[in-house]
């Protein structure tokens, strides 16, 4: 997947910003409150039409303005293809190749890319809420279907969790609670047994990519933790667990008013060396093992879909030091890359590709 032609006529400090990027590494430098991570952002928004900064879509519609508007030509399925998208206060629009899309978030599976922030440095250090929105966002990109799935589950697990609240000992209620249980195990397993083949499968290409990235032998790991049940491996055998755990826990639940069991509390560890790096990794590996999980991420993408996602990469560089800085600059050779920094000594180093300036809004 390779972004030909990227314009923002409005979106934050953006203003009729327009760059043809090159089809390697592309560095976008500038002093800090310029709008790089902007551009970032943006171009992220083509992937599903959510941001990774913020949850409020109006909050990219510029100060004193009405509306945003982002578009991109790319290169895809061999052909080139544009995606607009648009948005005011209250409608968000998606224009593929000139035609409106029924719905704006049809766009998820058009076009392919991973972002990394200094906020994914969660996904060793934060905490399981964090953790599981990785999976999950990663899953359904790579299945629609899963992305179907958890949202039965989380409206199941509401509908459980307010029959909890009000419960009143009834036997109807028991014959509901009975109901809810049946559909969260079995959903609830589906959802469990996705997970823990995705991060097998992310393990194995995060094991390559951090040994690229370290130049070591260390040998990362990604564990999938079913909390509070035990460790099963098949779609079934979880099933039958998770039903299991919510039937023992069912009195507990009932005295806290909340479903205390299942993957919506489940978590997962990253092992480097047999140890957590969570505890013991230092701040070098556990940055590098974060970038090396969203790379992954992407190696992912391409085994299933056969396009190379494209990698956003928003101020990493300040982070790592200069041998890993190399790797990402000229290593990543099949790979469109995006990269915000702020020093431009880290552009003369590259050994292809192209710069942007960015100041106040503008590509200079
Ligand atoms: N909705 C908005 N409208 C106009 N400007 C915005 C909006 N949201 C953020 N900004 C501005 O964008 C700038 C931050 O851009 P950003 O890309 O995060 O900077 P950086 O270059 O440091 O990555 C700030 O100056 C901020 O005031
Ligand atoms: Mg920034």
């Amino acid at each position: 997947m390779i972004i030909t032609k990227f314009e923002a006529k409005s979106f934050r400090n953006l203003k009729d910003v327009e760059f043809i990027p090159d089809k390697g590494i592309n560095v976008i430098y500038g002093e800090n409150g310029q709008g790089k991570t902007n551009i970032i952002e943006a171009i992220w928004l083509f992937t599903g039409f959510k941001s990774f900064r913020t949850r409020k879509n109006s909050e990219m519609i510029p100060y004193n303005e009405e509306k945003y508007e982002i578009s991109m030509d790319y290169f895809s399925e061999n052909r080139e293809q544009n995606i607009t998208l648009s948005s005011d206060i209250s409608k968000q629009e998606t224009f593929k190749n000139g035609v409106k899309m029924v719905s704006p978030r049809s766009i998820i599976g058009e076009f392919f890319s991973v972002v990394f922030s200094p906020s994914h440095l969660n996904l060793i250090k934060g905490g399981p809420d964090e953790k599981r929105r990785f999976l999950d966002i990663a899953i359904s990109q790579l299945k629609p279907s899963y992305a179907r799935m958890l949202s039965d589950y989380v409206r199941s697990l509401k509908q459980r969790n307010a029959l909890l609240k009000s419960f009143n000992n009834t036997s109807y209620e028991y014959d509901m609670l009975d109901c809810w249980d049946e559909t969260i195990a079995n959903l609830g397993g589906k959802i469990t047994a996705e997970r823990i083949k995705y991060t097998d499968e992310l393990t194995k290409s995060a094991i390559e990519i951090y040994d690229g990235i370290s130049n070591g032998r260390e040998i990362l790991e990604i564990k999938y933790n079913q909390v509070g049940r035990e460790d099963k491996k098949e779609e079934k055998e979880i099933i039958l667990s998770l039903s299991d755990v919510l039937k023992k826990s069912r009195e507990n639940d009932i005295k806290n008013k909340f479903t205390s069991k299942g993957p919506h509390r489940d978590d997962f560890d990253v092992i480097l060396n047999s140890k957590n790096i969570k505890n013991f990794g230092s701040q070098g590996q556990q940055r590098s093992a974060a970038l090396s999980l969203k790379l992954a991420e992407a190696s992912l993408i391409k085994q299933i879909n056969d396009e190379q996602p494209v990698a956003l990469l928003d101020d990493v560089m300040s982070e790592l030091d200069t041998g890993r800085q190399d790797y990402i600059l000229n290593k990543l050779k099949d790979w469109q890359v995006f990269i915000s920094c702020c020093e431009p000594t880290q552009v003369l180093r590259m050994q292809s590709g192209k710069s942007f300036h960015v100041e106040n809004g503008k590509i200079i």
